[in-house]
């Protein structure tokens, strides 16, 4: 399905990010795989070689603070430089505060700014400039945008900005580029858990119609249709939550 394709993930040494490096793997996707924390980089690598290796694919990994200039261009610098080109382009890059407002410090404020929106802006932009003709992009925001609750106002503000710079963008666009945002539900990874206690965890399950959390195999199959089936479709934000939230209009 992606036989001669070129992906570029960020975040994808785990979790969302990991499974849909084996999805596009599988697919025969050639896979640029980003990962933040140094420690990361021999299970990423160990990563880039299965997926070479199982699915017949070119892959090549790459380290940065993606809130960064240089490593945000390094990073589409060096998907051109292995793969000649790069058709997709996803953005797991996150990074999550579950606060009340008056508690939060000026150094968490703009931490979250950075992760979240400068990162996502930086993406964007590359993307337009180095993503080939008729590309793909797709951003991850989240449910809680809509959530009227408690606690996560930096996030929400900021996966908020996420979805008008994506919006945006694919208006701007000058090689009809598709951009697009994915809002998953609560999902069962270590992101949500770090947050959140037991009784709001099961709270959370409740109001997903199969009675569970968001799973990450979930969202992988929505990433894939975006960038294929799904290339009438730009500027749009899908809530993937089965029931947890909804926007209002
Ligand atoms: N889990 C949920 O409940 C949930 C729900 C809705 C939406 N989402 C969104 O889905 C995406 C994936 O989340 P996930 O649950 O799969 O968790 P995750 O694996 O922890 O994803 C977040 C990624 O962002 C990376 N990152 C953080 N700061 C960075 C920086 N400065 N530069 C580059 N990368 C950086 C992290 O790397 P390090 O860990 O190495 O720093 C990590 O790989 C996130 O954007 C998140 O906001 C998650």
């Amino acid at each position: 399905m992606f036989s001669g394709k070129a992906t570029i993930i960020t975040g994808a040494n785990k979790n969302l990010g990991k499974q849909t490096a084996e999805a596009f793997a599988k697919e025969g996707s050639d896979l640029l795989l980003h990962y933040h924390s140094s420690s990361s980089a021999a299970e990423t690598k160990k990563l880039a070689d299965e997926l070479a290796k199982k699915y017949g694919v070119t892959t090549a990994t790459y380290q940065g603070d993606l809130s960064t200039e240089d490593a945000t261009s390094g990073l589409f610098d060096l998907g051109i430089k292995s793969f000649g080109k790069v058709d997709f382009a996803i953005n797991n890059v996150g990074m999550v505060l579950r606060k009340s407002l008056a508690d939060i410090s000026l150094d968490e404020y703009n931490k979250m700014i950075s992760v979240n929106v400068t990162a996502s802006f930086l993406f964007l932009r590359e993307a337009e400039r180095k993503l080939a003709q008729d590309g793909s992009v797709v951003m991850l925001t989240t449910s809680l945008l809509g959530a009227y609750t408690d606690g996560y106002s930096v996030y929400q503000a900021a996966k908020s900005a996420v979805y008008w710079l994506t919006k945006t963008a694919s208006k701007d666009t000058k090689k009809k580029i598709t951009y697009n945002c994915i809002s998953p539900g609560p999902m069962d990874t270590p992101f949500l858990y770090g947050q959140e206690n037991d009784q709001r965890i099961e709270f959370f399950k409740t109001q997903a119609v199969n009675g569970r959390l968001t799973e990450v195999q979930d969202i992988v199959p929505i990433i894939k249709f975006i960038v294929k089936d799904g290339k009438w479709m730009t500027g749009q934000n899908l809530y993937a939550n089965n029931g947890f939230t909804a926007p209002s209009a």
